[in-house]
């Protein structure tokens, strides 16, 4: 069986830098048209000037014959200031806001402790229509891990709303019901996006026989109930859901370590392993609009113009990719996924 679907787009990816960017790149640029590239560098991409060089720094990492447009965002910072705004809308080629609350995750430690400190900034977003990207997860220590960001959507979120209702908001890699109710309920300009693996885990995957670091992101995975919810959202055909993997490569020593590092690498399946979840919920006729249509629609971009083919035929991931002078273990390492790209001519 053969599904052939307009090129779809990746709305939350992290490419990294250097030698990282260059392995993981491909990856992304076989499946996806354009991707909104996440500004969490060391040190973050807080300016245009900084974004400018980053998105040429990708176009130059791109393999041969690649057509891939990165959509660029800029980290927000509590010295964000509005005029940095107006230039990112003139710049044509930044998208988007990145807002981590600061400590969240990983290189969130330029992040905004609230976001009553940046109203003015927030003021010229809504003015001029930029989408602020949000990791919704409160950071308090005495929060649940597993509530961070239920948690999030009451204190921080319902709130940022009522005070700008204009703000164009997109609630990333949404991991709740909670968060999937909050964005249903919240009108137009609210979205979200889901990852694959959210979609095809709960947190028993972290536990499996012992524990597994290769599934542990954030936020974190959560119970069945949650991804019965995520499920729902992402093929129920509601236009403010949309495709956002996520993929998040660390090096395996970096993982596999006392203190290892969140995020989970998927592009190297990124769009197989959503056919995946869309067709365990007999859905894969879905799968086009939330992963080709409606975040174009979203962020008012032209819906691309290629497509891409799918095969049913299952293959094996490698157990480890190269990543710079090291490696990295993909998700679904040494085991098949049931559905495959076919290369285009
Ligand atoms: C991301 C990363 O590694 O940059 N990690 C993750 O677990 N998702 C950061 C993020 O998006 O939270
Ligand atoms: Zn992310």
């Amino acid at each position: 069986m053969q599904l052939r679907l307009t090129r779809p787009d990746d709305w939350h990816l992290h490419l990294r830098d250097g030698a990282a960017l260059a392995a993981v790149l491909g990856d992304t640029a076989a499946r996806f048209g354009r991707a909104i590239v996440m500004p969490n560098l060391k040190p973050p991409v807080t300016t245009v000037a900084l974004a400018q060089a980053y998105r040429n720094r990708i176009l130059a990492a791109l393999p041969p014959g690649a057509r891939f447009e990165p959509l660029m965002t800029l980290y927000l910072t509590e010295r964000t200031p509005p005029f940095e705004i107006e230039a990112a809308v003139r710049s044509g080629c930044v998208h988007a806001v990145k807002y981590y609350p600061a400590g969240a995750t990983t290189n969130a430690d330029h992040g905004v402790a609230d976001w009553r400190r940046v109203r003015p900034t927030l003021a010229a977003m809504e003015r001029l229509r930029l989408p602020l990207l949000l990791h919704g997860e409160v950071t308090d220590a005495d929060v649940d891990a597993f509530d961070r960001e239920r948690v999030f959507v009451e204190r921080e979120l319902q709130p940022l709303r009522r005070e700008f209702p204009g703000l164009r908001l997109v609630l990333e890699h949404v991991t709740t019901a909670e968060a999937v109710d909050f964005v249903r309920g919240a009108g137009p300009d609210t979205a979200a996006t889901i990852t694959a693996h959210h979609l095809l885990w709960n947190r028993n995957a972290l536990f499996l026989g012992g524990l597994r670091p290769h599934a542990y992101c954030l936020p974190v995975l959560k119970r069945e109930r949650h991804r019965q919810a995520l499920v729902a959202a992402a093929t129920g055909g509601e236009p403010r859901f949309f495709l956002g993997t996520d993929s998040a490569p660390h090096a395996r020593a970096a993982k596999e370590s006392d203190c290892g590092c969140a995020g989970i690498y998927t592009a190297h399946a990124a769009i197989e392993l959503y056919a995946e979840a869309f067709e365990a919920a007999g859905r894969l006729d879905r799968l086009e609009a939330f992963a080709s249509w409606h975040g174009a629609d979203f962020y008012g971009l032209p819906r691309n113009g290629g497509t891409i083919t799918l095969e049913r035929r299952a293959w094996t991931v490698p157990a480890t990719l190269p990543f710079g002078d090291g490696e990295l273990v993909p998700m679904r390492a040494g085991q098949t996924v049931a559905w495959r790209l076919v290369p285009s001519a």
